[in-house]
């Protein structure tokens, strides 16, 4: 289980440090994915300015073909379209899913935003079914909230 204040405490440091939002996400990935075995593709994907795609910012897990994806498509896109997470237990019941490996069972999209404006999202794959709970998003948001004050600091 990942300890999420660890983790915004790290990357509040790094900010006082100097580090800007690409390694931040860059630390966060590798941290979700290195903290939890459920956790078996941890990746980023930050919105276009035109608000109209997702673009893989980096990941880690099994290389995959979606680098882009449309607003409202897959479970990502619906992410964005409906301004809310994601808590998929079962990808084959998930109309329009993209999917990156028949291996992947369950999947699980937290927001990254601050106010009304979404930055972008944590995606993360399990190979196990229904691996994902409240605890887990909760312990994503903590985390997507602390890269969201700095994706705004440097938006502005
Ligand atoms: N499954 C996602 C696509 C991204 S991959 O999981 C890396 C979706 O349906 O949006």
């Amino acid at each position: 289980m990942i300890d999420a204040r660890y983790v915004v405490r790290e990357l509040q440091d790094m900010r006082e440090e100097g580090h800007l939002s690409d390694a931040l996400l860059r630390h966060s990935v590798r941290a979700l994915y290195q903290a939890d075995d459920r956790y078996n593709w941890v990746g980023v994907y930050l919105l276009t300015d035109d608000r109209l795609e997702l673009w893989l910012h980096n990941y880690m897990g099994a290389p995959t073909e979606h680098a882009k994806i449309p607003v409202g498509q897959g479970v990502c896109g619906t992410a964005v379209a409906h301004g809310a997470n994601q808590n998929v237990p079962d990808v084959s019941e998930f109309d329009g899913y993209l999917s990156c490996s028949p291996s992947v069972k369950s999947e699980m999209v937290v927001l990254i935003r601050a106010g009304g404006e979404i930055f972008g999202q944590f995606d993360i794959d399990s190979h196990q079914a229904e691996a994902f709970n409240e605890i887990d998003e909760a312990a994503l948001q903590l985390i997507a909230d602390k890269l969201a004050e700095q994706l705004a600091r440097e938006r502005r």
